[in-house]
């Protein structure tokens, strides 16, 4: 399973980056924001920082719109994935830019049906938002399950981006459900690695350690 971050914050992805566990990066207009830069400038650093896919998500509502936006974005990088609204522009667009071989990430998606259209659209990624769908009292998880299942019914090469992640179970659920790739807050993404018996076991291991008096090296 791959991991992206969800984050404009290049602070944050550097240090994340560090770990060699990073595989990409997914920005939208609300981290944009959040960042309080320039969207060019803010997206070529981050494409520098990371060598997977980095999702630029265009603004427009309409197919020319899009594919104007998407000609910027893609200049700044060979790693842009350009992120489309799934809509009946968006998927014209995504059609468009993915025949012309450029990454496409297919976002807002809260159906099986919508992910169909994706897959059939050639999207890279889609991106079913587990959390969103929660916070409505659906549960998240069963979209990805669907989707997992239509796409390997047809051998769609889609990528399933897990997105809108809010805990740690999320990320474990959309590995068992078959997601490929998940997006995930910087926060979340760092408490993957935290249980208290790890951090037990290491402080009783380095207590006995400290008692024999030996160094390593
Ligand atoms: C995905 O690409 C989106 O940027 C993101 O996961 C949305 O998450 P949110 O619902 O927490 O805003």
């Amino acid at each position: 399973m791959k991991f992206f971050v969800d984050t404009a914050d290049v602070d944050e992805i550097r240090e994340l980056a560090d770990t060699g566990l990073l595989d990409g990066v997914t920005t939208n207009p609300s981290l944009i924001l959040k960042s309080g830069r320039d969207i060019v400038e803010v997206t070529k650093e981050i494409c520098n920082i990371v060598d997977g896919p980095v999702s630029a998500e265009v603004t427009a509502l309409d197919y020319d719109g899009m594919m104007k936006e998407a000609a910027v974005l893609s200049k700044i990088a060979d790693n842009i994935c350009i992120k489309l609204p799934l809509t009946m522009d968006g998927l014209k667009a995504c059609k468009a830019l993915s025949s012309q071989g450029q990454q496409t990430n297919v976002t807002l998606c809260f159906s099986a049906n919508q992910a169909l259209l994706a897959a059939k659209a050639g999207a890279t990624f889609i991106s079913p938002f587990i959390g969103r769908l929660d916070d409505m009292g659906i549960d998240g998880m069963e979209l990805i399950e669907e989707i997992r299942v239509i796409y390997d019914n047809y051998g769609f090469e889609t990528q399933i981006l897990a997105a809108s992640i809010r805990t740690v179970n999320h990320v474990k659920d959309s590995a068992l459900a078959g997601a490929d790739v998940a997006t995930i807050p910087p926060s979340t993404l760092k408490a993957l690695v935290k249980h208290p018996l790890t951090d037990k076991g290491l402080d009783a291991f380095l207590a006995d350690w400290a008692k024999t008096g030996q160094k390593i090296g």
